[in-house]
């Protein structure tokens, strides 16, 4: 008789909203043996005030093994980690980090290329908000490829300003474009030129075929069709935004089982 390691209990706490690294995390758990709680933000005593520290001491009272965290508020994170020994993944935060989107967008990369050595990667959109490219640009110039970006100036912050370049030398140069969503709920007031972002910055089948032949197209998701990418480019094989999903399986349900590993 096989005998399965119980793997303990693992909770998702999710402050912001999440399709994707919510459910690939709860798989994730599942397939390592552990055992996943949701801990609903509206429905919990984080609605009473109760800070992230407090939440993750009491669920390490319960004997909860560790937590996947999305929150706007990277720095509350940072704090609270650092004074729990409950495992803290971190499923983004604020505008800064996404490891794990990191993670999947390289191991995506690494599938196409054999390796991000060499490579050029194009960010193309609202910079200043992503966490996702934050944690990308991190992950990928450690690794020895080029990382520039183009968009509006309003997209650009100051840690983006050298990496900027014009759009045709973004889809002319590249070896993968990482087409961003807007960020429409971080930005103070509404984005203007939202309709116009297609055709003067988004991927299109135009922009597809000015491509070198084996350039790639990603999407960290949720993507917004018809403004950041053209709806027929999603389903054109240079186009793996659906293997960034399958790969975010493989690499959270990685993260789950090292970390549930008692030492
Ligand atoms: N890419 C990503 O983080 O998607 P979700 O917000 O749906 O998790």
């Amino acid at each position: 008789m096989r005998v399965v390691q119980d793997m303990g209990y693992w909770a998702t706490v999710f402050l912001e909203p999440s399709t994707r690294t919510r459910l690939s995390f709860e798989i994730a758990i599942h397939a390592a043996h552990a055992k996943a709680l949701t801990l609903d933000p509206e429905h919990s005593s984080l609605k009473k005030n109760e800070s992230l520290l407090d939440t993750f001491l009491n669920l390490k009272a319960m004997g909860i093994h560790g937590a996947v965290v999305r929150t706007a508020d990277h720095e509350a994170l940072l704090h609270a980690a650092a004074k729990t020994d409950l495992r803290i993944l971190n499923a983004g935060s604020g505008t800064l980090e996404h490891p794990t989107q990191a993670l999947l967008d390289a191991v995506t990369l690494i599938q196409q290329f054999g390796e991000i050595h060499g490579l050029s990667i194009g960010y193309v959109g609202d910079v200043a908000h992503s966490r996702v490219a934050r944690s990308g640009r991190n992950l990928f110039q450690r690794l020895g490829a080029r990382v520039i970006a183009a968009g509006p100036k309003d997209f650009f912050s100051d840690d983006w300003m050298k990496a900027q370049r014009s759009i045709d030398e973004l889809y002319d140069t590249c070896d993968a474009v990482i087409a961003l969503r807007t960020q429409s709920e971080r930005h103070g007031v509404p984005t203007s030129g939202q309709n116009e972002f297609l055709s003067r910055y988004g991927v299109t089948t135009q922009r597809l075929s000015q491509m070198k032949p084996r350039a790639v197209v990603l999407h960290p998701g949720p993507c917004n069709r018809g403004v950041e990418i053209h709806e027929e480019v999603l389903s054109d094989p240079r186009c793996l935004m659906f293997k960034q999903v399958q790969n975010g399986v493989r690499v959270r349900t990685y993260l789950i089982e090292k970390f549930s590993q008692k030492n």
